[in-house]
């Protein structure tokens, strides 16, 4: 399955482009299968406060991350928040996306998820 945090939207875009199961992250939320994990960034290249919380109770199911971040804000903190989960979880980080991504990171990520998390 496919477990996401959107706060504006973006992400809950490119997850509408991936065909998997899919699950929005809320308070307290446990899975029990393996899964990616699509987030946006926060802060300064942080991870978002209720995805670290996510992780701290399903991190060992965690598959690989795709981020979402907006490139304005400038290289050394774009996308942050996936490279810190990959480092974190030592998971790949398949994509990070500026804003919405496009068609071919869609691609990258559904055979990702094909063939790392559902394979
Ligand atoms: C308060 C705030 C802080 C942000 N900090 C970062 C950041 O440090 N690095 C980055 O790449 N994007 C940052 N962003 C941009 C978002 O991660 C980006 O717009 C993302 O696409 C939002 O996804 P969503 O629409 O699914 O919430 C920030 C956005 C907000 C509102």
């Amino acid at each position: 399955m496919i477990a996401y945090a959107s706060r504006t939207g973006n992400v809950r875009y490119v997850v509408s482009k991936i065909k998997a199961e899919t699950i929005e992250i809320v308070e307290g939320l446990k899975v029990d299968k393996p899964f990616l994990l699509i987030t946006y960034t926060d802060g300064l290249g942080d991870i978002p406060v209720k995805v670290t919380r996510f992780l701290e109770s399903n991190g060992s199911l965690c598959k690989g991350v795709v981020v979402s971040g907006n490139s304005n804000f400038g290289h050394r903190v774009f996308g942050g928040a996936g490279d810190k989960v990959a480092a974190l979880y030592r998971i790949p980080l398949v994509r990070k996306l500026d804003l919405r991504g496009y068609q071919a990171d869609y691609e990258a990520i559904q055979q990702f998820y094909e063939k790392r998390v559902i394979g």
